[in-house]
C-alpha cells in the first residue's frame, strides 16, 4: 500500500476539473502539490483556495505541449519540495463534432500535441525525477473510456486516437517500470462534469491561440453538465488508484457493451486461417 501523506506530486490541468479534482484529493491525503496548468491565475486561484485550507500546494504555470515548459516545472517543483514521487499527466483538450476527413490539420497537431506529447514529455522528465532518488512513486496517465472504443455518431476520432496513444503509453510504461518501486495507473474516466467541452479556450499561443470551438461545444457542455459525475470523485479515484496500485483505473459511466463487443470483434478476427500464432 502506497502511503501518500508526506509525498510530493505533480498534476498538470490542475486548474479546472478533474485535475482539480486530482490535486485536491492529494493535498486532502497530505501530499505536497504542484498544480501545473497553462492558465496562470486559474491555476493561482485554486491553488489559493486550497492553500486557504491549509493545504500545501504550489501553482505553476506550464504548457504541456513545450518540452522546456515541463523542465522548468519539474525545475520548480524540486526547488520547493525536494524529490518528486507522484506525476499525473492529466491536462487534455477534446476534439469532437468534425468528421476525420474535414478536421484541419492544425486541430491534429493541437489534440496530439496536448494529450499524447504532453503525457510523452512527463515520461521523459518526470519519471527519472521520480526514478533517481528510489523512493516509493507512481505515475497516473488520464486516458478515457475513449481509449478503449471508437463510439459510433460522436466524430471524436481524433480525440479517440489520443487517448489510446495515451492507454498504450501507459502500457509499455508499467512493464518498463516492472521490478521498480513506481506504479502506474491510466485514469479512464467516464462522462465528468468539467469545463472539457470548452478545451479550445486554452489554445497555447504556438497552436494558433484560443479558438471558438465546434457547434458540437454546446452539445457536449451539456451533456456532461447533466449526467457528468462530481469532478472530485475522480480525485477521490485516483488515491485509491495509487495506494492499491491500480493500472485500469475507470471511473464513471463506462460503456462496457461497446468496449466488451470490440474485445470480441478482435478475438474472433484472430480465429482466421490467416492467423499463426508466436
Ligand atoms: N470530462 C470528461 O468527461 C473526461 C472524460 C474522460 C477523460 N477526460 C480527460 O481528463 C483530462 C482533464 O480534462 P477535464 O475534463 O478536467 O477538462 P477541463 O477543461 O476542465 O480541464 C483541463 C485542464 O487542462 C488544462 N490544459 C489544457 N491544455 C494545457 C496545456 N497545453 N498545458 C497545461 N495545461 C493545459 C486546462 O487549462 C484545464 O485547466 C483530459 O485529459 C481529458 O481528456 C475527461
Amino acid at each position: 500500500m502506497q502511503e501518500i501523506s508526506g509525498k510530493t506530486a505533480i498534476v498538470t490541468g490542475a486548474a479546472s476539473g478533474i485535475g482539480l479534482g486530482i490535486a485536491t484529493a492529494l493535498a486532502e491525503e497530505g501530499a505536497n502539490v504542484v498544480m501545473a496548468d497553462i492558465q496562470k491565475d486559474a491555476v493561482e486561484k485554486a491553488a489559493h483556495a486550497l492553500s486557504d485550507t491549509n493545504k500545501r500546494v504550489m501553482p505553476v504555470q506550464i504548457d504541456v505541449t513545450q518540452e522546456q515548459s515541463v523542465v522548468d516545472a519539474l525545475a520548480e517543483t524540486e526547488r520547493s519540495f525536494g524529490k518528486l514521487h507522484i506525476a499525473c499527466n492529466n491536462a487534455g483538450v477534446p476534439m469532437h463534432g468534425t468528421e476525420l476527413v474535414d478536421v484541419p490539420t492544425d486541430d491534429w497537431a493541437f489534440v496530439a500535441g496536448v494529450n499524447i506529447w504532453g503525457i510523452v514529455f512527463g515520461i521523459r522528465h518526470f519519471v527519472p525525477a521520480i526514478l533517481k532518488h528510489g523512493e516509493e512513486g507512481h505515475i497516473v496517465n488520464t486516458a478515457s473510456v475513449a481509449g478503449f472504443q471508437n463510439r459510433r455518431g460522436t466524430n471524436q476520432g481524433p480525440y479517440s486516437m489520443s487517448k489510446y496513444a495515451a492507454l498504450s503509453l501507459s502500457e509499455a510504461l508499467e512493464h518498463e517500470l516492472d521490478g521498480t518501486n513506481v506504479g502506474v495507473s491510466v485514469l479512464c474516466p467516464g462522462p465528468i462534469a468539467t469545463n472539457i467541452a470548452h478545451g479550445a479556450r486554452n489554445r497555447p499561443g504556438h497552436m494558433g491561440g484560443p479558438k471558438a470551438g465546434s457547434s458540437d461545444e454546446a452539445v457536449l457542455a451539456e451533456r456532461l453538465a447533466t449526467t457528468g459525475l462530481d469532478p472530485m470523485k475522480t480525485g477521490e479515484r485516483v488515491v485509491d488508484a495509487i495506494r492499491t496500485n491500480t493500472f485500469y483505473s475507470f471511473v464513471g459511466a463506462v460503456p462496457a457493451n461497446v468496449i466488451r463487443a470490440r474485445h470480441r470483434r478482435i478475438e474472433d478476427a484472430l480465429n482466421s486461417t490467416w492467423v499463426t500464432h508466436y
